[in-house]
């Protein structure tokens, strides 16, 4: 099976480039980010504050997340429901990244996203997939952009939605989850030694996607 790892910090536009990357080459999109959202999800509805780690441990036995394919779409499931309409809010990202640190919730989401690798050919985004959970995959991809740059792209996005948003404030949230996720001991965010940088601050979609696949050709994944 070939395997396409993109990681890189909050915000740098993984799951755009990934979602394309995937459709152009027919591989499945697996974005990891959504199952520790979910699991994020799944302890604060038990009222686990996201630093106990005990309560974490002890809660994670119970955790069922699996991953279906509805048309072609990754949906998340806890147990029997579909949460993936809940996944995209800040406080599900937070949750996520505070979560993210503890062994028992890397274990188990490590164990799932190797699972789905093995049966089928994949583009997987997230933080240490070229480092940790592909180690062997045939691309691998560091995804980031400045602060400003992936600032700004959040800014446009929620403003055009008429939510209210602050770039200031989103600036300094960005920079809040990269330094959580970059500094946390089990598998941070680092760029994997073998791992192309791609510097998307100053390119647009289109440029990004075809930088990938362009990376891709080069590594003989595709013709
Ligand atoms: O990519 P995202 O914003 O959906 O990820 C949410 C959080 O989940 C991120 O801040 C850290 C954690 N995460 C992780 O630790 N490892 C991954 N492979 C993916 C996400």
């Amino acid at each position: 099976m070939i395997n396409i790892a993109i990681d890189g910090p909050a915000g740098a536009g993984k799951s755009t480039i990934a979602k394309a990357v995937s459709k152009e080459l027919g591989f499945v999109y697996v974005d990891t980010g959504a199952m520790y959202r979910a699991i994020g999800i799944y302890l604060s509805r038990l009222g686990i504050d996201p630093s106990d780690e005990a309560a974490i441990d002890n809660a994670m036995p119970g955790a069922t997340v699996d991953i279906k394919y509805i048309d072609g779409a990754q949906r998340v499931f806890l147990g029997e429901e579909d949460v993936t309409g809940l996944l995209r809010t800040e406080e599900a990202g937070n949750m996520a990244s505070s979560v993210s640190r503890f062994s028992s919730v890397r274990t188990k989401l490590t164990q799932l996203q190797k699972d789905l690798a093995v049966k089928q050919n994949v583009v997987m985004d997230g933080r240490d997939i070229g480092s940790a959970v592909l180690p062997n995959a045939e691309v691998k991809i560091y995804l980031t952009a400045s602060e400003q740059a992936r600032g700004e792209r959040r800014y446009k996005e929620l403003t055009e939605k008429g939510e209210k948003a602050d770039l200031n404030t989103i600036i300094a949230d960005i920079a809040a989850r990269d330094h959580q996720d970059m500094t946390r001991e089990i598998s941070p965010l680092v760029q994997a030694e073998d791992a192309i940088l791609l510097d998307s601050s100053d390119m647009n979609i289109e440029e990004v996607i075809n930088a990938v696949l362009g990376i891709c050709r080069t590594k003989g994944v595709i013709d």
